[in-house]
């Protein structure tokens, strides 16, 4: 009796452990490391398919179809010919530079009916991953603990540069190395980049973009947010320039594309580029984000987003204008105020604290056992009992720093258009100061490219306003005063008496508010251009302005940074020795990795449950006719009425997304979800509100990231804008039927 009890307990202990490690989905896992890792319990959740079938060096595998798209998203291939599925967020601004008021491509949708309409996207750039490679041997090569901070820095760097220079590549071919694990660890990426991609299709961004800010980051969501690119190549299938005669490139491997849907627990996988989590910061770090520096950042993008907002709404042209501007500042913003939530709804501070509490115990045990035998090493374990006090004091020290720094950044770099337009004034202007006029012309040129860009889409007078408005913020908020000198200076002008009075001053007298004002300086010789610009009163702000945060501020924080991030790396090698009952993940990095789960709705809070699938029936009551995010076209009201879904549509039903336990981030945008078997069943593009920390505190009961059903992508291509051309292209399957 008792030995069956025993037995029994022992198989519901089994079966609990298997029910936490079937709710897996935390981790953004290295693709070549999966074998080792995770296959057994990714196969233990319901994938068919083997680590080999997902990454591999010397078949075809899933991640030849898998492309960094534009270097800041994900896409993937899914036809025999090039063809690019990627979100409508992250080709954006490519259909928004191909938009007017004529060809309202963001309005009314663009589809290409013959490959020669496809539409060509100078700058933008498609990357596929050839290989990866542990190299921490070589490139950790003669670095010693003993050795100092500068020492290694120099030893690693050279190292890189010894690995690059002696990599075999083809002509093709580039190499880049990257640091995981805080430094622990590099590995090598090999990459081949092709660089004549265009925009084949977009819905409308009443599709596309449907509920825009008020629905961004938040589940259940309706949005079709997907865009169809092409990669074009040689003769040879290489990477070439734009050229007519480019033909559409032919992949290693496409993805096939279910039409069989996903149900509750259905395993799923991710697999893209993750720009940047923090999941193994200290307790002191969240709580600075969460009480310190995410309130600011809010507070900034507040005041300009409703100042850009009202003039969007007011005019047409504007609209159009800062329709991309816009949804990157709100994107973070919103982003911010879901991360600061979520991390105190889920204690992520008092959770990060237990762990230090833990940490420090088994450190100070570990010096115990090791006094007995080895001093050195007792030392060693000692010195892990000592990181975190270390980092009190360095997260209290950098803080007003850390703060300016934000609001700098916030202000000068990313909200006020002027000021970051008068900063590339002044790297020109070091240019010709420090490599005379051939650095000059070079820059010059490179420049003008991106400013002709610019100003297509610049409003003076939108931007004096938020100009106006974060300059006092600026001034009256920031920490370390010092900084704002420049502010102080001007204020105390005898006709500048408030913010709009210095807006007044400097925009009425700039130059470079227009296109022609500034390329009629770009006309004048090196020399006197250079002189023109620096009696500009928007250069010269700026200049100072620039000056007085790396004075005062800037360098301060850095100093203090790389004590930080030199311990970091001691405290993630301590973590991983103190913790060996843990599978580690790097942080993400920009790098390859794969993610994988299951489809599961979540509760939200008391009492409230979300389920993981919307329908076209969401859309129709979130519509507001004429609304400027949840406008819905005729012709979708149309099908819809209908029921017209085709073989797209379930029980009468059309699709619209989902959401899994996936762990994701920004670059995630245009990931595909792939099944069990390798196909494609969704389109990856956001996070659900109450989970935006995962970035910093990954919670599997939360966590959720929102996918577009590849049966509605495949629906609005094939029924709402009648591209069928691009549905022959693709291959439909049905792995359900198996
Ligand atoms: N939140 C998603 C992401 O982080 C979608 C952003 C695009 N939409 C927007 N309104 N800005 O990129
Ligand atoms: N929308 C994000 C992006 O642009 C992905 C969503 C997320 O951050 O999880 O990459």
């Amino acid at each position: 009796m008792i030995k069956r009890n025993l037995v029994k307990g022992l198989v519901l202990i089994i079966l609990l452990v298997n029910a936490h490690i079937t709710f897996a989905g935390e981790g953004m896992w290295l693709p070549m490391l999966l074998k080792s890792l995770n296959e057994g319990e990714m196969q233990s959740m319901g994938m068919k398919m083997s680590a080999e079938d997902v990454y591999s060096v010397n078949k075809g595998s899933l991640k030849d179809a898998i492309v960094h798209f534009g270097g800041f998203c994900t896409s993937e291939i899914i036809s025999d010919q090039g063809l690019l599925l990627t979100n409508h967020h992250c080709g954006y601004g490519q259909i928004q530079s191909h938009t007017s008021l004529e060809n309202n491509y963001i309005r009314d949708g663009f589809w290409a009916t013959s490959m020669d309409q496809e539409l060509s996207n100078p700058g933008l750039t498609a990357t596929f991953i050839v290989r990866m490679d542990d190299v921490t041997e070589a490139i950790l090569k003669g670095v010693t603990d003993e050795m100092n901070e500068k020492t290694r820095q120099a030893t690693v760097s050279k190292n890189i540069e010894l690995l690059k220079a002696t990599a075999q590549l083809s002509e093709y071919e580039d190499i880049s190395v990257k640091p995981f694990y805080k430094g622990n660890q590099y590995f090598s990426f090999t990459t081949i980049t092709y660089k004549d991609v265009r925009l084949v299709g977009t819905p409308p961004e009443s599709i596309g973009k449907f509920g825009a800010d008020t629905d961004n980051w938040v589940w259940p969501r309706h949005t079709g947010d997907f865009a169809l690119f092409r990669i074009y190549a040689d003769e040879n299938n290489m990477p070439a320039e734009y050229s007519p005669n480019n033909k559409p490139y032919k992949p290693k491997h496409f993805l096939p594309i279910s039409l069989d849907g996903v149900a509750q627990d259905d395993f799923t996988l991710v697999f893209g580029f993750p720009g940047r989590t923090n999941e193994y910061l200290p307790s002191y770090a969240v709580q600075q984000t969460v009480d310190v520096l995410n309130p600011a950042k809010i507070e900034i993008r507040d005041k300009a987003l409703k100042i850009v907002d009202a003039e969007m709404r007011a005019d047409p042209q504007i609209k159009i204008q800062y329709a991309s501007k816009f949804a990157r500042i709100a994107n973070y913003w919103k982003k911010w105020i879901g991360e600061s939530q979520g991390l105190k709804a889920t204690d992520g501070v008092g959770k990060k604290q237990r762990f230090e509490a833990e940490f420090t115990k088994r450190a100070l045990n570990l010096t115990d056992k090791k006094k007995k035998r080895k001093k050195k090493k007792a030392m060693a374990a000692n010195a892990n009992a000592e990181i975190l006090p270390q980092f009190e004091q360095l997260y209290e020290a950098i803080e007003p720093y850390a703060l300016t720094r934000d609001y700098f950044n916030e202000v000068v770099y990313r909200n006020v258009e002027l000021l970051s337009t008068s900063n590339y004034l002044v790297r020109l202007v070091n240019r010709y100061e420090n490599n005379g006029e051939e650095g000059y012309n070079n820059y010059k040129a490179r420049l003008e490219g991106y400013l002709k860009g610019f100003y297509k889409d610049y409003q003076p007078k939108v931007d004096k306003k938020v100009f106006a408005a974060l300059m006092e913020l600026y001034h009256k908020n920031v920490p370390i005063q010092a900084v704002t000198g420049p502010v102080d200076q001007m204020l105390s002008q005898r006709d500048i008496s408030n913010y709009n009075g210095l807006a007044d001053y400097i925009y009425d007298n700039t130059l470079f508010t227009r296109f022609d004002g500034l390329m009629r300086v770009f006309a004048m010789n090196p020399d006197q251009a250079v002189e023109k610009i620096k009696a500009d009163p928007a250069y010269l702000f700026m200049k100072e302005l620039t000056t007085a945060y790396h004075d005062n501020a800037e360098t301060q924080y850095d100093e203090i940074n790389k004590k930080i991030t030199t311990l970091m790396r001691s405290y993630m090698k301590a973590q991983m020795q103190l913790f060996p009952e843990k599978t580690f993940y790097p942080d993400a990095n920009s790098t390859m990795r794969v993610t994988y789960g299951k489809v599961a709705g979540y509760e939200a809070r008391d009492a409230v449950f979300y389920k993981p699938n919307t329908y076209l029936e969401g859309v129709m009551e979130k519509y507001v006719p004429g609304d400027y995010e949840f406008d819905v076209k005729p012709k979708l009201i149309d099908l819809y009425e209908k029921k017209d879904y085709g073989q797209y549509g379930e029980n009468g039903k059309m699709p619209v997304c989902f959401i899994g336990t996936n762990h994701t981030t920004g670059g995630n945008s245009g990931s595909p979800a792939i099944d069990a078997y390798g196909n494609l069943i969704g389109l990856n593009f956001d996070r659900a509100w109450e989970g935006t920390m995962s970035d910093i505190n990954y919670d599997p009961s939360i966590c959720r990231n929102i996918m577009v059903d590849i049966r509605y992508v495949l629906f609005i291509v094939d029924k709402f804008a009648g591209a069928t051309n691009l549905i022959d292209e693709m291959k439909l399957v049905h792995p359900k039927a198996k």
